[in-house]
């Protein structure tokens, strides 16, 4: 039987975490977790400060989030800090996420080059930075998605036969 997914969504956002519009890259990943069976634990709306995010990945890390997906700052905007947070408390990367994302994205958009995507172990969960674009956010995933069970179970330190 396959275990269950618990999954963190962080929406990194110096407006939205403002109140200055609505948030709609976390309810967009929210339904598409739900098409995946994948249960959603926690959602945070925060800026995009580097001590904000390291602090909110490991929160929900430790409360037993298997999965952490967070959206947006991904970019090249003065502000946007997630891949350097993320990097900054990480265990080992994983390349192929952020290869695999901008490759099959880059059919979609020429922006696609933009986004610094990765996936990454922090403490025992797999955390996966994606764009802020709501619907990048979900094809970004989508993308990936079927990568997840293994990489969350491996996150987890649980033995695993490919
Ligand atoms: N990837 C996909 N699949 N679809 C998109 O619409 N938008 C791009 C890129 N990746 C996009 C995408 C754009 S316009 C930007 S600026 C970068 O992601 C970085 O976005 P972020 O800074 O909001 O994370």
């Amino acid at each position: 039987m396959n275990s269950v997914i618990t999954v963190g969504i962080i929406t990194v956002s110096d407006r939205a975490s403002a109140g200055e519009y609505e948030d709609h890259g976390g309810p967009a990943l929210r339904d598409a977790c739900g098409a995946h069976d994948w249960t959603v634990d926690a959602e945070a709306v925060i800026p995009d400060d580097l001590e904000q995010i390291q602090r909110t990945v490991r929160a929900f890390s430790s409360q037993g989030c298997g999965l952490i997906l967070t959206t947006g700052g991904t970019g090249i905007a003065p502000r946007d800090i997630t891949p350097e947070a993320v990097r900054g408390i990480m265990r080992v990367e994983i390349p192929g996420f952020g290869e695999s994302m901008r490759m099959q994205s880059l059919s979609i958009t020429p922006n696609a080059i933009l986004s610094r995507s990765l996936a990454a172990i922090v403490d025992t969960s797999l955390v996966i930075a994606l764009p802020g674009k709501p619907s990048g956010a979900v094809e970004c995933l989508g993308f990936v998605a079927e990568a997840v069970p293994h990489a969350v179970k491996l996150a987890k330190g649980v033995p695993t036969s490919c």
